[in-house]
């Protein structure tokens, strides 16, 4: 027999989009349950983004968990584009009337929101196994699991499924009721972690003959660095002494100097675009990369998916206040409308950023006049920025 468990929101996932959810959610008094099937360390460890828009760090302040991004957050009001040898700053705190980023690693944010959740007496079950979501077309979905080896059953009213792209509540829903849109791109990136201070202040995306590559960072001490590779590069052939080479030449720039130091973490990941439709089936809701990926030159993977927990909370807390079911009833139309507009931005800054394999000499100028535009024209660099900040919410 079960153990059996109640609560209001089960969550699969506690990543960036499970975690902000069940915050949100206590904060309106809404119980919830994450079962995620990797230990917090695991979680907390991940290397993945860095970038947060204004609204996400407006929404962590407002939660109660932006204190040390405050202290330790990276705020910049810039990014450079670097081509043919030259760079040009976009200015974002002239181009949107103040917004800007903040570089705070997306591993921090979830330290912070699980201290807080342990702070608050939230429920996140670590390490679970063998997840399934069921009857969430009907009034009492159900997630089970297993812990330390216990079959575990909790009824819930709805279940958010936020367990990325390779999670199960995705694959869940029944053949036919979902449509996938998919673009894959030629390329992948090689990203290091480094021991090294930042070369530069603020980021640096470049347009080079080789390829593309982007200087971020982490802290003063600690770059983060990615080069445009083929996706199915084996990174042992990847020295510490070529990927620094291939670094050196690509973002070279009259009088400026890349530092070098230790690579701590290396790897290679492939890039996609990805989206379903539609985001919700019965009770169940898709936030995050379970519902969309992004390529991540728009740096918005993260900021999608607190979007769309955003929108979500706000339905839940309108349903157990009133009883209605209308804005559950429009999250996934809600959603779409935000996620096609990052992945189209997404898509742009990748398309105007990369070296295709067999691109036409006519595109490479294309691309050229593309970046020329962009450093050029006030309004082009507009959209370029009021969309690096991120989109006003609906
Ligand atoms: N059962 C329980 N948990 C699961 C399962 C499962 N079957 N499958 C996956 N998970 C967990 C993963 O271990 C991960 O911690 O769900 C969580 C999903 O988190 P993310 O993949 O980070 O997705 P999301 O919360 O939507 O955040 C998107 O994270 O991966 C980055 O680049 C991505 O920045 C983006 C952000
Ligand atoms: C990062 O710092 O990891 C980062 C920054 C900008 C991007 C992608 C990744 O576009």
């Amino acid at each position: 027999m079960p153990i059996s468990q109640r609560t209001q929101v089960g969550i699969v996932g506690a990543g960036p989009a499970g975690l902000v959810l069940s915050h949100l959610l206590y904060l309106q008094g809404i119980d919830s349950v994450v079962v995620e099937n990797r230990s917090r360390q695991y979680v907390e460890e991940r290397v993945r983004a860095g970038v947060l828009e204004q609204g996400t760090v407006d929404l962590l302040t407002a939660m109660g968990v932006g204190e040390r991004m405050k202290t330790e957050g990276l705020v910049h009001y810039g990014i450079e584009l670097r081509f043919e040898g030259r760079s040009h700053r976009i200015d974002f705190q002239d181009l949107t009337g103040g917004k800007g980023i903040t570089i705070y690693a997306q591993a921090e944010v979830l330290k912070d929101l699980n201290n807080a959740r342990v702070a608050t007496g939230g429920q996140v079950f670590f390490e679970v196994e063998n997840v399934s979501v069921q009857d969430y077309d009907g009034a009492k979905p159900k997630i089970r699991y297993e812990k330390d080896g216990n079959a575990c059953e909790l009824t819930c009213d709805f279940i958010a499924g936020c367990d990325g792209f390779h999670g199960i509540c995705r694959p869940s829903i029944p053949d036919g009721v979902l449509t996938e849109y998919v673009r894959e791109y030629p390329f992948g990136w090689l990203g290091i972690l480094a021991d090294a201070a930042p070369s530069s202040e603020e980021l640096i995306y470049t347009y080079h003959d080789r390829g593309f590559a982007l200087l971020s960072m982490r802290t003063p001490q600690i770059s983060r660095l990615y080069l445009q590779c083929d996706p199915e590069e084996d990174i042992d052939l990847w020295s510490d002494e070529k990927i620094w080479q291939e670094l050196q030449t690509r973002l070279a720039s009259n009088g400026w100097t890349l530092t070098e130091g230790p690579i701590l973490q290396k790897g290679i990941t492939g890039m996609r675009s990805f989206v379903v439709e539609p985001m919700q089936y019965g009770n169940l809701f898709l936030a995050g990369d379970s519902a969309h990926i992004v390529p991540p030159t728009g740096a918005k993977g993260l900021n999608l998916a607190v979007a769309d927990v955003q929108v979500l909370a706000r339905a839940l807390t309108r349903f157990y206040a009133t009883g209605s079911r209308c804005l559950l009833n429009k999250y996934s139309a809600t959603c779409l409308r935000r996620v096609w507009k990052v992945q189209r931005f997404s898509w742009w800054m990748t398309s105007m950023l990369h070296r295709f394999p067999n691109e036409s000499p006519f595109d490479h100028r294309r691309q050229l006049a593309e970046l020329d535009y962009v450093t050029s024209s006030r309004a082009a660099a507009l959209t370029l920025a009021e969309n690096y900040v991120g989109l006003p919410m609906e």
